[in-house]
């Protein structure tokens, strides 16, 4: 079992908690790598898929999404879990996180098994230099709340229950009859 943990992140907190999530599944006993999204060619080494992007103006990153579209019919023949990493500031973890029809969209292409949303980060200082348009450096210097928001032992907990599924996939080689919560 070989698990691939693909993210799109402009500013690194999504990567992060990607890489967290990869060292959490390899603590449980199955491989895992995370990589970003536009650096993935081939799944054919991936026995499961793990596809997170942080959400912009209400919205994945295009290369996430680029991402699930061109892979589809190979996402579809794997077990595939989501996450966006996107509300900061103090509603981020006051709420239930809606789910995007944009993402509900492509959980569907690719029969995903559950979609997380987690609180994300923003750190002021690391927008010098990052990818950012004028206007979402804007909005990110006067709007968008700073600090680290993002739920460590929530991302670990939801990773375990991504290690117990696929481990009872291995076990039976039929999927888990429970699947990880959305
Ligand atoms: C310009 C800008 C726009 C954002 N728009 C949204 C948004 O529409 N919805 C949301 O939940 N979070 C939004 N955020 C918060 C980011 O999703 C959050 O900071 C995320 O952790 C950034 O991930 P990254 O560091 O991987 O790029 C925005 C952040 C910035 C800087």
């Amino acid at each position: 079992m070989n698990v691939l943990v693909a993210y799109a992140s402009r500013l690194g907190s999504t990567r992060a908690i990607a890489e967290r999530i990869a060292e959490r599944i390899q603590a449980d006993g199955i491989a895992a790598t995370a990589r970003d999204v536009e650096t993935v060619d081939d799944l054919i080494p991936y026995d499961a898929v793990i596809v997170g992007s942080a959400v912009y103006a209400g919205h994945w990153l295009k290369e996430a999404s680029r991402f699930v579209r061109s892979h589809d019919a190979r996402l579809a023949a794997r077990p595939v879990w989501m996450f966006s990493s996107g509300p900061v500031g103090k509603t981020a973890t006051a709420h239930e996180p809606v789910e995007s029809e944009e993402v509900a969209e492509l959980a569907r292409i690719v029969g995903a098994r559950g979609h997380r949303t987690f609180a994300g980060s923003l750190d002021r200082a690391t927008l010098d230099g990052a990818h950012l348009s004028s206007v979402e450096r804007f909005v990110a210097k006067r709007f968008v709340a700073e600090g680290d928001f993002r739920d460590w032992p929530a991302i670990d907990a939801w990773a375990d229950g991504i290690a117990r599924a696929l481990d009872a996939t291995t076990a039976t080689g039929k999927p888990p009859t429970t699947t990880v919560s959305v």
